[in-house]
C-alpha cells in the first residue's frame, strides 16, 4: 500500500475507534440504541421511536425486529413473547361470528415457502437470543403452519425448550369444510436462552392459580373477549389472560419484557399492569397506533387503581 494511502486508513481507523469511545452506552436497557460500532460508523438507526413513556419503562418500537435487535444491546431482556408471522394467510377461509370469510390478516402474514420462512425463523430467533440475558426465557406461540419449524430452529440455535403449551380455545370457530378436526389449539413454545440458563419460574404462584395442583401445560383459555378489542381489531389479537399467566410464571415485577411482533401490545397491557418493562416492536403503524391506546388505558388503570385481576387476586 503507498505510503500516503496507509496513514490515510491509520488516520481513519483512528477517528472511529475515537468516535465508539465517546460512544457511551446507556444504563438503561431500555434504551435501544444502535450499536457502538455502528454509532462510530455514524449510521442511523432502524427504527423509528413511535411511544415513549420512561416513567412508566414502556416503548414502541417501528421497524423491523430482526435489525433492531441485531443493534440493540446483548444480554439485556429478561422475558421474551414472541408471536411472529404464523405464514397462513395464503387465500383460504375461516369462520368468523358464524360467516364464512377470509383468512387473510395482512402482506406481512404471507408464506414465502418452507425454506424462506424457516430461514426468516432462524433469523429473528437468533436475533433473540443474542439480546436475552443468561438466563432469560422466551415464549413463541404458533400453529402448525410455523410451530414446528420455530421447534427445530430453537434446537439449532441451542435454545433449551422448557415446555410445549398447549393453549385450548374453548370457543374456537367451527370447521367449514367439515373435512378436517376443528382447530381449537396453539402451541407456546417456551425456552430457555441455552442448556446452562437457570431460568426463573413462579411456581407456587402457578399451583396457586390452580387451586393448589401443580399447574399442567394445557391451557383452557378463551380467544380474546370483545372487550379487548374495544379500541380496534388486530387480527391476531391474543387474550390478556394468555399473557398474564406467562408474565407472572416467567419474570418478577421490574423486570423488562420485549415483544418484537407486538401487534396490538396484548404483552405490553399486562406487562404495565404487572408492573414489568415493556419494549414492543412492530412494522405496521395503524397497529402501533392501537397499541398506544391499549397502553394508555392500562396505564390510566393501573394509576386509578382500578386493575383487579380475580384470577390471580381472589385466590
Ligand atoms: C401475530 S401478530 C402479533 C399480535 C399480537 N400478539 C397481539 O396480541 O396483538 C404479528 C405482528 O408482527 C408484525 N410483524 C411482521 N413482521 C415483522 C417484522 N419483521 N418486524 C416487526 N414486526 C413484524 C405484524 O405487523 C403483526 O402485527
Amino acid at each position: 500500500m503507498p505510503k500516503k494511502m496507509h496513514n490515510k486508513s491509520m488516520l481513519k481507523t483512528v477517528m472511529k475507534q475515537k468516535k465508539a469511545a465517546m460512544y457511551k452506552l446507556p444504563e438503561n436497557p431500555l434504551e435501544f440504541y444502535i450499536s457502538e460500532e455502528a454509532a462510530a460508523y455514524g449510521r442511523k438507526p432502524p427504527f423509528t421511536i413511535h411511544y415513549d413513556n420512561p416513567e412508566q419503562s414502556v416503548k414502541l418500537l417501528k421497524g423491523d425486529c430482526i435489525e433492531i435487535l441485531n443493534q440493540a444491546r446483548e444480554n439485556s431482556v429478561d422475558m421474551i413473547f414472541a408471536d411472529p408471522p404464523y405464514f397462513l394467510s395464503n387465500g383460504g377461509i375461516t369462520c368468523h361470528a358464524g360467516k364464512m370469510v377470509s383468512v387473510n390478516k395482512g402482506k406481512w402474514d404471507k408464506s414465502k415457502g418452507v425454506e424462506k420462512n424457516h430461514k426468516f425463523t432462524l433469523e429473528w430467533l437468533k436475533a433473540c437470543q443474542r439480546v436475552l440475558k443468561p438466563n432469560g426465557t422466551i415464549w413463541v406461540s404458533g400453529t402448525t403452519h410455523i410451530i414446528y419449524s420455530i421447534g427445530f430452529a430453537m434446537q439449532e440455535l441451542g435454545y433449551k425448550i422448557l415446555n410445549d403449551i398447549i393453549w385450548y380455545k374453548r370457543n374456537a370457530p367451527p370447521n367449514l369444510s367439515c373435512r378436517y378436526f376443528t382447530h381449537s389449539t396453539e402451541i407456546v413454545l417456551w425456552a430457555a436462552k441455552n442448556q446452562k440458563s437457570k431460568h426463573y419460574f413462579d411456581y407456587q404462584l402457578m399451583r396457586k392459580m390452580n387451586q393448589g395442583k401443580q399447574m399442567r401445560n394445557v391451557w383452557e383459555i378463551s380467544a380474546p373477549l370483545s372487550e379487548e378489542k374495544r379500541f380496534g381489531k388486530h387480527p391476531t389479537q391474543k387474550p390478556t389472560e394468555l399473557l398474564s399467566r406467562i408474565i407472572l410464571a416467567s419474570t418478577k415485577e421490574g423486570d423488562l419484557v420485549l415483544d418484537p411482533f407486538c401487534g396490538s401490545s396484548t404483552t405490553g397491557v399486562v406487562a404495565i399492569l404487572r408492573n414489568r418493562k415493556y419494549v414492543g416492536i412492530d412494522l405496521e403503524e395503524e397497529y402501533l397506533k392501537l397499541s398506544v391506546k391499549r397502553i394508555e388505558e392500562a396505564i390510566a388503570k393501573k394509576e386509578t387503581k382500578l386493575f383487579v385481576d380475580e384470577k390471580v387476586s381472589g385466590l
